[in-house]
């Protein structure tokens, strides 16, 4: 079987769940181009795309986020993380799928935040933007050689407002409460098909369920440091509903509350049902369809699912 040939018959068992899904499998063969986030702490997007411009990138804005711009053509520059501009910190090269969730956490300035699954950073380094570099974020991820990527982004994003730390987020400990934590977990990342179709090519329904259980594991801990009233986003960026409603399911079993999650993009309501193709049968609870799933033929992007759960005030 050719690479492309496995690709396609490791997503076939989302063919009763995703629509047009003869679309979806075209698009998993379209190439995505790269988009980019304005360091909004350092310069304005205006003046990013004119500096970009004049270096010969060709630049589109993109409709619902003022900080990114898609690089339809980056001319003679080629790989834009590989500029001067880039070096400096003028923007960080990031999917416009993993822009969501901290959009859906919506951190304020001066808030506290808890990134449990943070390297190489794309997202604590957005949440820092949007909190305009004050309070605090703690990132925190289990792998050294990636933390060194996240100090290496938020250094030359000059963030001052994050703390790092290093422990298996299943045995994080603090002794404060956290208001806002996000947990963009460790997946099988079926969502980045069109950047690497060989590891997705290569998928075990094993794998899957291995990383559904360490997921569950990462947000019984979440909801545990998660403060009474505190918001929680559980993000990943795959389609497997083993990694997403099941994991969220088990959130909402141990009291926490599922929130509507809005988007200026097109996306799909969480399954409440789901056969594998071993024929085991999950059933889901009403709350998991508040989440959203998010397919790259919907909006030209990659995949993602993102569920809001509220942790309710301590009586
Ligand atoms: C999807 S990536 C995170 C991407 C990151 N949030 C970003 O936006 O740049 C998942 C991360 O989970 C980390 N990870 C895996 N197992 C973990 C664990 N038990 N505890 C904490 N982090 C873990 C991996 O090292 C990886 O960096």
């Amino acid at each position: 079987m050719s690479a492309r040939e496995r690709l396609i018959s490791h997503l076939s068992r989302y063919r009763s769940i995703i629509p047009d899904f003869d679309s979806f499998i075209d698009y998993q063969f379209r190439p995505l181009n790269p988009t980019i986030r304005t360091n909004t702490l350092l310069l304005e997007p205006g003046e990013l795309a004119s500096m970009l411009s004049s270096r010969g990138m060709r630049l589109s804005a993109v409709p619902w986020h003022p900080w990114f711009f898609r690089v339809d053509d980056p001319g003679q520059v080629g790989n834009p993380g590989r500029t001067m501009e880039h070096l400096l910190g003028y923007y960080y090269v990031q999917e416009l799928t993993s822009a969501l969730p901290p959009m859906v956490l919506s951190p304020r300035p001066g808030d506290l935040v808890l990134d449990v699954a943070a390297a190489p950073g794309s997202k604590t380094t957005q949440m820092a933007q949007m909190m305009r570099n004050s309070g605090t974020i703690v990132a925190n991820d289990v792998d050294y050689r990636r933390m060194g990527a996240l100090r290496s982004n938020v250094d030359r994003l000059r963030i001052t407002n994050v703390v790092m730390t290093r422990n298996d987020g299943r045995r994080i400990q603090s002794s404060v409460a956290f208001p806002r934590i996000l947990l963009d977990a460790p997946c099988s990342s079926e969502g980045i098909a069109r950047r690497s179709p060989e590891h997705v090519a290569k998928l075990t329904l094993t794998q899957i369920r291995g990383l559904s259980r360490l997921q569950i594991s990462l947000i019984r801990r979440s909801i545990d440091l998660l403060a009474p009233g505190g918001l929680l986003v559980y993000s990943v960026c795959t389609f497997a509903p083993e990694e997403a409603e099941l994991v969220v399911d088990h959130a909402i079993s141990l009291g926490v509350e599922p929130e509507e999650v809005r988007l200026p993009l097109r996306s799909e309501p969480g399954i409440r049902e789901w056969v594998d193709e071993k024929g085991r049968h999950y059933r889901f609870s009403p709350g998991v369809e508040m989440a959203v799933r998010i397919y790259p033929h919907l909006n030209d992007t990659g995949g993602m699912f993102i569920a809001l759960l509220r942790k309710p005030e301590a009586r």
